[in-house]
Formats: structure tokens, sequence, C-alpha cells
């Protein structure tokens, strides 16, 4: 349903730099707005190493958060009713390889690649897109420093 009585929700979806690197932009935009997504906001933007460690903090004792998303992400706020759980539904699981298997229809499954390379981020909880949405969206009062991010 999408009538105005409908409680809208935000996400915050990412197409991280392997995802751009192969040019899966359009295909990817096309089931946005296939499965009713809107795209209220987006950006292209470089993502440095720093950037990329605190947007992953939950991941950043591992090893494998830094190079996940340094470089040019897209970065697009979707709204829906849902937003957070169908995006994360709609991306499939996060091993690419395996989404191919069990979640054809999966966005993963068209653009990733394997459990490091799976082209999209989707925020896991609407905790989770509220602090992803004004990390990169949020109006930063000049010198409360640079979150190393610069616009493409
Ligand atoms: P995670 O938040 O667990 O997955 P998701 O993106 O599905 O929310 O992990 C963040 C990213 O870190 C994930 O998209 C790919 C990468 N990653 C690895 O490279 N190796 C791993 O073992 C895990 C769990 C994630
Ligand atoms: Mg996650």
């Amino acid at each position: 349903r999408s009538d105005a009585t409908a409680e809208k929700e935000m996400t915050l979806a990412i197409i991280k730099p392997d995802g751009l690197y192969d040019n899966y932009t359009d295909k990817i935009k096309n089931a946005i707005s296939d499965s009713g997504f809107r795209i209220l906001n987006e950006r292209l933007v470089q993502l440095d190493e720093d950037a990329a460690m605190s947007f992953y903090a939950e991941h950043s004792s591992r090893s494998f958060f830094s190079d996940l998303v340094s470089g040019p992400v897209l970065i697009m706020v979707l709204e829906k009713e849902n937003a957070v759980a169908d995006w994360r539904t709609l991306i499939g699981p996060t091993d690419a390889s395996k989404a191919k298997i069990t979640h054809p229809n999966s966005i993963r499954a068209m653009c990733g690649k394997d459990l490091q390379r799976n082209c999209v981020h989707g925020s896991d909880s609407l905790q989770s897109a509220q602090r992803e949405i004004s990390f990169f969206f949020k109006e930063k009062s000049p010198g409360s420093g640079s979150m190393g991010h610069d616009e493409l």
C-alpha cells in the first residue's frame, strides 16, 4: 500500500565500489523502484578508510571492514512502508555466492560475487538506519571536522 495513511520508513542503501565499478547502478535502481521504494536523496561520494571504519563501527575490530566501502559509493535514502526490513529482503543474504543459490532474485545474487564483494549495503534496523542516514546527510557545522567523504 502507498496511501497517505501508511506509515513511511526510511533506510540507507549504498551501492558499494564493486557494484559501481561493474555498472550495476541502473539495474539496482530499477529493482528499487519496481519494489515500491522512493529514492528521497542520493549522493555519490568518495569514502576514505577512516570514514569507512566509522561507518562500520560495529565491525571495526574485525579485519574485513576497511576496504569494503572504501572508494566511490552511491548513497541513497529509500522511503517506503517497512523500508528497513523490505530493503534487507530485497538485497538478500550477506554472502552473495550463497545468495545466487538460495535467493536468486535478490540484488546481491544479481550483482555480488562473494561474502566480501556483495555490491550493496542496507541498514539492519531502524536505529541503524537513522544513524547511517545522519552519517551521510546531516548538516555538519563548520569546524566540526570532515567525515572523510568528499562529493564526487
Ligand atoms: P554485516 O553487517 O555482517 O553484513 P550485511 O552487509 O549483510 O549487513 O557485514 C558488513 C559487511 O562486511 C558485509 O556486507 C560484507 C563484509 N563482511 C565480510 O567481508 N566478511 C564477513 O565475514 C562478514 C560477516 C562481513
Ligand atoms: Mg550489516
